[in-house]
């Protein structure tokens, strides 16, 4: 029969590395593995460990060069940990990478998402016990901790999760760890706090049951009982002719080792090549793979507690995480914007009753309308979309309508009440301070909604509802699609609270057909692609660039100048026309270039006012501005023509040419695109 389980040494590295590859997007300054050694002549386990500062490329030429990967070396049971990492605690070396060990005998390794902000206290404690610390990173203290456990464990037959679960007993901060022991040959230990994990399942038999049992160390025997009822109950679910052996202790196991084969992972991209079945793991969970066998444990059981984790199947698929014919992912999501905002919309508006349904939002619909006010909270680009809709939520829900950067509202310790609605915008779900921001507005209660894009993120999963905005898997460390999804999910959030009002009626209408054109529109905003290389090679020897708008557009400008900063390196500012006279004026001159974004819409006169102001200086803007308009050109140093659309939409057009210039910039400047120094994709850290 077909074994499921990589055997060979070789089999383990690939699936390490191509995981790696596929999450090199959220952190690549260095990168590691650990595997269980060969067998050396005196039969004494090891485990290897190699590490290299640079992309996974690096590592992976260095394991060829290392080992001897087709040296038959089997393992019943065998597995590997590895890691790229983005840089937190001390510079990007082989030293300060990931997998961390507990001593010069790799007796305890660990790799780490995430950062520990007590490590100084653990750090000089270990010290303290003749520990000695190589590295600069918080994560060290880790491996020196479980050791620690381990030399002073009560009993022999302490298990590994056990030592595990008194080590994060210690730790504070935001943490996804997987550890790998010579001790505990053939057992992985994984778990969480802050930080987002899942386990991918490969199974070669379809499992009927969807559940996997929490067990609970600390439970009380009644609570013992009801467990092993609930695991017989799965092992029957799950029964199938093919499946002889029942003995589990999770159901699991009972389609037997061998058939078996799990993934951890901080990201369902690395692992979706080979399942599409995974369990997220919630805070403090601990999994813990032994024999082939799964079982998740946690510390105590709070009547809040969900006792046992469901597997679900994940919509991505291989190929919407492959750059195909594109020389970059973000080049690609660019060029996707029209059918991922289809996908925003699909199955929710309703184009011929003009109707809008957020199934995450129904049920929540009344206690929103009764709000008093609706708090938008983000981060960089996800911060931007709620900007860019604020104007139109205002129109449509009358309601006020805050908007917050995350780490802000949190410095203010903002007054958040129980009759307000605070929304949280993420593509990854994951922002350590979007996510915060949440904790703190549910400590005082008010109602949570998430518009993310990543099923099963910690803020898709601990708001009261949302929307997932569908956009796709979004690889690019620079967010594209994302944004005009968020742009255009937040829309149809108004359209659906608007439903009732008479008055707006009419509004609904021209937004709901502006909706309905976008896809078009957007395909021939990107048939500009030619026209705005050939800006950027104009511009790309620039130092700076201002981006400037006001109104629906002042967005377009933060976000576009974002966009500029994260991946050309140039001084980019988006600035608000309206604020023109009161500084940036000064600095415009006959150098200075300078985008302006004029649309037809109530700003247009403002808009043609702080044109006057700049040629007044001779600056000589580059000016985005719609087909029908005459009157800018003539002032134009260059245009840029955009279709006209409903005002409120118009900023899902504006943007696009600001991102296809970016790129263009990037690459000239001969930048690499994808992976802009410094910047993660998703920033788990505060
Ligand atoms: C990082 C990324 C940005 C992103 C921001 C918020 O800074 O580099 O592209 O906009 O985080 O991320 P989120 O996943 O919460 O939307």
């Amino acid at each position: 029969k077909k074994i499921l389980v990589p055997r060979t040494r070789k089999e383990i590295f690939e699936t390490l590395i191509k995981g790696l590859q596929r999450l090199e997007y959220r952190g690549y300054d260095s990168a590691g593995v650990a595997i269980d050694g060969n067998n050396n002549e005196d039969k004494e386990r090891f485990i290897k460990l190699v590490k290299k500062r640079g992309k996974v490329k690096a590592l992976e030429e260095e394991l060829y060069k290392q080992d001897d990967l087709d040296s038959k070396a089997d393992f019943e049971t065998h597995f590997g940990i590895a890691h790229t990492r983005w840089a937190t605690h001390g510079v990007p070396s082989a030293i300060n990478s990931h997998p961390q060990r507990s001593d010069k005998r790799n007796e305890f390794v660990v790799i780490h998402n995430g950062i520990i902000t007590n490590y100084k206290d653990l750090r000089k404690f270990l010290e303290s016990k003749g520990y000695e610390f190589e590295s600069e990173t918080d994560t060290e203290t880790i491996p020196k901790l479980i050791k620690y456990m381990y030399d002073n464990r009560e009993s022999e037959d302490t298990s590994f999760s056990a030592l595990v679960e008194r080590v994060i007993q210690q730790l504070e901060g935001a943490f996804a760890l997987v550890f790998k022991s010579i001790h505990y040959p053939g057992e992985a230990v994984a778990t969480r706090r802050g930080s987002p994990l899942l386990i991918g399942v490969r199974s070669k038999y379809k499992l009927s049951t969807e559940q996997i049992p929490v067990l609970y160390r600390t439970c009380k025997l009644i609570n013992q009982i009801t467990l092993f009822l609930t695991i017989k109950i799965n092992v029957k679910n799950i029964c199938n002719s093919r499946m002889k052996r029942l003995d589990s202790s999770t159901c699991l196991h009972a389609v037997g080792d061998k058939a078996v084969e799990f993934f951890f992972a901080s990201d369902a991209s690395a692992i979706i090549e080979h399942t599409n079945r995974v369990i997220f793991l919630e805070d403090d969970d601990i999994a813990a793979v032994t024999d082939g066998k799964l079982s998740i444990h946690r510390l105590e059981r709070s009547a809040s507690d969900d006792p046992s984790r469901a597997i679900q199947t994940l919509q991505m698929e291989l190929q919407q995480i492959m750059k195909g014919n594109f020389s970059a992912f973000m080049q690609k999501e660019i060029f996707e914007q029209p059918e991922s905002v289809v996908n925003t919309m699909r199955g929710r508006v309703n184009f011929e009753s003009s109707t809008v349904l957020l199934g995450g939002l129904k049920d929540h619909l009344k206690e929103i309308r009764r709000c008093r006010r609706l708090i938008i909270i983000g981060c960089g680009t996800s911060y931007h979309a709620a900007v860019a809709t604020r104007q139109v939520l205002e129109e449509l829900t009358e309601l006020p309508v805050m908007v917050e950067l995350a780490s802000d509202f949190l410095d203010r310790n903002t007054p958040v009440f129980r009759d307000d609605v605070c929304f949280f915008i993420s593509q990854s779900g994951e922002t350590a301070d979007t996510l915060m921001a949440l904790r703190y507005c549910k400590e005082r209660r008010a109602l949570t909604v998430g518009i993310t894009n990543t099923v099963g993120s910690s803020i898709s999963r601990e708001t009261d509802c949302g929307v997932h905005i569908n956009a796709g898997p979004e690889i690019g460390v620079a967010s594209t699609k994302a944004y005009t999804s968020q742009f255009v999910s937040l829309v149809m959030f108004g359209l659906m609270m608007s439903e009732d009002r008479i008055s707006l009626q009419k509004r609904r209408q021209e937004i709901i057909s502006g909706l309905k054109s976008l896809p078009e529109m957007i395909k021939e905003v990107l048939s500009l692609d030619e026209k705005i290389h050939d800006l950027a090679l104009e511009l790309y020897k620039q130092r700076s660039l201002l981006v400037m708008g006001r109104g629906y557009n002042y967005a377009t400008c933060l976000e576009g100048a974002l966009k500029i900063k994260e991946i050309t390196y140039m001084h980019s500012e988006g600035i608000l026309a309206g604020e023109l006279k009161h500084g940036p004026l000064a600095l415009i001159d006959k150098q200075m270039p300078v985008i302006m974004v004029i649309m037809k819409d109530p700003c247009f006169t403002k808009c043609q006012n702080a044109l006057q102001q700049v040629t007044a200086r001779q600056g000589r803007p580059i000016i985005l501005c719609s087909k029908e308009d005459t009157e800018s050109s003539k002032f134009a140093y260059k245009t840029i023509e955009l279709p006209h659309t409903v005002d409120c939409l118009q900023g899902v057009l504006s943007v696009i040419p600001l991102q296809l210039l970016s790129f263009h910039l990037a690459v000239l400047r001969g930048y690499d695109v994808d992976f802009p120094r410094n910047l993660a994709k998703s920033v788990t850290v505060e």
